[in-house]
């Protein structure tokens, strides 16, 4: 991009031939508000080089530097932005500084706001299971809602990367495996944070991220490699990183990750071709957290001078929680190393995010005044339950229900046990904000709100979530003095006894299994996606009293549940459900609302089988159901395919879908084709599918996969009644990257697919002319 000469000076290249010069300089002093790239240049001419670094400098509070001697800093306007605080009462004293330094220019806060603020709603994952872009959007306004009004401007989020291994821990934060299901949701997310704009008092500005291609870390082991061919990064991982821009998103964090050998914070070709070249994008690039400085770590810079001049060459405006733009870019440009058009451009960027967050028009726009400050921040009269209950109910995906042991009856005796079951933090899931724990319902005390005095709750933890004292250790280890895993203290065999009598009574057991938060988070990838042992040990126990047993999963990635299947009577899928989620889920359990959701990502049978997910290239040999065969694509000792499919969820109604049929065979460029089905609720209550649309290219100038989701349409239906349900194609949903990276639709043959999940379709074909 180049750099464009600020106002003043350019008014002064023409003015000198015209004798205005002197008049045009100090016009520039009296900045025009209403005028953005005028008053952003006046700015930047009169700043300070110092002044310009230190609006690109992003920092943590507390992690990085004392409190005094922030306020110090900021006095002297050598900070941008900070982040990691969430009140107004802390916030303020910042921006009070900022506005005693020369320049008198605006911070912005920020902060990782995922998947709510105060109200913690479903993780992202949990999220995407409703594929019901009102509520996801709810969800984001919300979070904008609550953020805003604690003095927050900006929001690290929505993280848009694709994961199809789940062995990564962040595959939690993410929408899943798909990139129609999470470009939607990208969008969805962008223009719920930043509501009508994000000047807006209510709003804050969207920082999408991980960019790019964050979720495919080679081996689903956090911070590796990416190495992905271009045709593969272009049609599945980089699109809902587009599409959150092209939504309007103020910021781009860029990932930690390096791309095919260059890491992304080094990556010009990422940053400034890719992104501000071909997409346009107009906003603030923020590094990672230490991004920059670990530039020597990936051995691509020497020391920290040669990072901070990849890193502001490649196009990282902001450097997060790291002072090497500080220490090294002052002498590398009065070296020349980097031009001062370079260190102009970033920080016209960082001056225009500003602008349009509305701080230069006032920068207590979000922090408002001291007398209007909660009075107590935690207060419940803050928060959105109903809204967190009613996206939480649409996040929980039913997987099993044999014999319709769902939903339970309100009557009799119910065992709840399972180290989730009353484990208030664990509601929350990662990232999980401003929330507090305390204010989370489990789900126990949902269940007993639920039942009041209609049936008997009795309650055995039965086991620790894992006995293996490394893996505390770990989870617990940024929390030594407030640890999250609290072991119980009781042997494993205790516990389990408890668990078993308790059961021994009861009529049916509820058992609330999975992972604790910290499991799938940053930094926590599994080598395995199983149940730990000291959980597995429990169910089998249950399992051998031989009463009903229903398993309430809470877990941030798919887990393998080949044993789970076998054996429960029942599966519900409820990730971190959030604030509310104990509720949601009683409700569920108890038939008060009909489970919706649908997988986002594709559950394997076991972690050999990784990856599985539902759209990928076809094979020369593949496998074919029921006719397996020596010398096809799988892996010979166990069944082929997912264990539960994208798209998949089962409903406490049956839905039926109808043939597909098509307007025509033929498809015209410019024209549209009409696929029709009609879905029928042919159960005996009320309630919601996903009617999924799938195409499949059947032969093209490249390999295409075996199907891939284009569109969706989510229905509610009462007991027997039916709904035509009509989808518009045309050539755009065809398209995709040839071997040239150009984005075209091939004439030729297509397959339209329509299920109520990825396997089981309706089919027809027809042809792009
Ligand atoms: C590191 C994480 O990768 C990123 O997602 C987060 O926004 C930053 N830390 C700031 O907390």
């Amino acid at each position: 991009m180049k750099p464009q000469q600020p106002l003043a000076k350019r008014l002064c290249v023409l003015g000198l031939l015209a004798g205005f010069c002197v008049h045009a300089a100090a016009a520039a002093q009296t900045p025009a508000l209403d005028d953005k790239p005028a008053f952003i240049d006046s700015l930047i001419e009169r700043m300070t080089l110092e002044e310009k670094i230190g609006q690109l400098r992003l920092i943590s509070i507390g992690g990085d530097m004392p409190r005094p001697r922030i306020l110090e800093e900021l006095a002297a306007g050598h900070i941008g932005g900070t982040f990691n605080t969430v009140t107004r009462h802390d916030n303020r004293p910042m921006q009070d500084a900022a506005q005693r330094s020369r320049m008198k220019i605006p911070i912005f806060f920020a902060y990782d706001v995922v998947h709510g603020h105060r109200t913690i709603f479903p993780i992202g994952l949990g999220l995407a299971s409703s594929w019901d872009m009102d509520t996801i959007a709810r969800s984001g306004r919300v979070a904008a809602i609550e953020a805003s009004a604690d003095g927050l401007d900006m929001t690290f989020a929505p993280t848009v990367d694709i994961s199809r291994d789940p062995r990564w821990g962040r595959t939690s934060e993410g929408f899943g495996e798909d990139p129609y299901l999470v470009s939607e949701i990208a969008r969805t997310m962008v223009k719920a944070y930043q509501g009508k704009s994000p000047a807006a008092r209510d709003s804050i500005t969207a920082s999408v991220k991980h960019f790019a291609l964050y979720g495919a870390v080679e081996g689903g082991r956090d911070y590796n490699v990416v190495d992905m061919s271009p045709m593969r990064m272009h049609q599945d991982f980089l699109p809902p990183y587009r599409a959150a821009v092209e939504a309007g998103a103020g910021g781009v964090m860029v990932a930690l990750n390096a791309i095919n050998g260059v890491p992304a914070s080094a990556n010009s070709w990422l940053l400034r071709d890719l992104l501000r070249r071909d997409w346009g994008f107009r906003g603030i690039t923020v590094s990672d957290h230490g991004a920059i400085s670990e530039l020597m770590r990936h051995g691509v810079a020497r020391d920290g001078r040669e990072a901070a001049r990849l890193a502001i060459k490649a196009g990282i405006d902001m450097s997060m929680a790291d002072s090497l733009y500080r220490d090294e870019l002052p002498a590398l440009v009065k070296a020349g190393e980097v031009d001062m058009g370079e260190i102009d451009a970033a920080v016209r960027e960082v001056l225009g995010a500003k602008y349009d967050m509305g701080l230069f028009h006032d920068p207590y726009r979000r922090i408002g005044v001291a007398a209007d400050d909660p009075q107590d921040v935690n207060a419940e009269s803050r928060l959105h339950r109903s809204e967190a209950r009613d996206v939480a109910r649409q996040s929980i995906v039913l997987l099993e229900n044999h014999q319709q042991t769902l939903p339970l009856k309100k009557r009799g005796t119910i065992a709840l046990v399972g180290p989730l079951a009353d484990s208030p933090i664990d509601m929350l899931g990662s990232w999980s904000a401003a929330g507090v724990a305390g204010q989370a319902v489990t789900l126990r005390q949902g269940m007993r709100e639920a039942l009041g005095d209609a049936a008997t709750l009795g309650y055995a933890r039965g086991a620790n979530v894992t006995d293996d004292q490394h893996m505390v250790d770990y989870l617990n280890f940024l929390n030594w003095d407030n640890p999250e895993v609290v072991q119980d203290p009781r042997s494993a065999a205790e516990m389990i006894a408890e668990a078993v009598a308790l059961a021994n009574k009861a009529d049916v057991i509820v058992a609330a299994v999975g992972e604790s938060r910290g499991m799938s988070h940053e930094a926590s990838s599994r080598t395995s996606l199983q149940l730990p042992p000291s959980q597995q040990r429990l169910l089998e126990a249950l399992k051998q009293t031989g009463k009903p047993l229903v398993l309430v999963l809470m877990n941030g990635r798919p887990l393998e549940l080949g044993w789970a299947k076998a054996n429960a009577d029942a599966i519900l899928e409820t990730w971190f459900s959030g604030t509310e989620g104990g509720h949601a889920i009683a409700e569920v359990l108890f038939g008060d609302y009909n489970p919706s959701g649908r997988l986002p990502i594709s559950f394997p049978r076991s972690v050999g089988q990784i990856p599985t997910y539902y759209n990928h290239l076809r094979v020369g040999r593949p496998y074919v159901e029921g006719k397996p065969g020596n010398y096809t694509s799988q892996y010979f000792e166990e069944p082929t395919g997912p264990l539960y499919p994208f798209g998949y969820g089962l409903s406490y109604t049956q839905f039926e879908l109808s043939d597909v049929s098509l307007s025509s065979r033929e498809l015209s460029r410019g024209g549209t084709l009409e696929a029709r089905v009609t879905v029928r609720n042919s159960g005996q209550r009320e309630g919601a599918t996903v009617v999924q649309l799938y195409i499949q290219d059947l032969v093209a100038s490249v390999i295409r996969p075996v199907k891939e989701l284009k569109a969706f349409r989510k229905v509610m239906l009462k007991a027997g009644e039916e709904q035509e349900v009509r989808f518009s194609l045309t050539e755009d949903d065809l398209k995709f990257f040839n071997a040239q990276l150009q984005q075209v639709a091939e004439s030729g043959e297509f397959e339209v697919q329509i299920g109520l999940d990825s396997q089981r379709v309706q089919s027809q074909r027809f042809t792009l002319h």
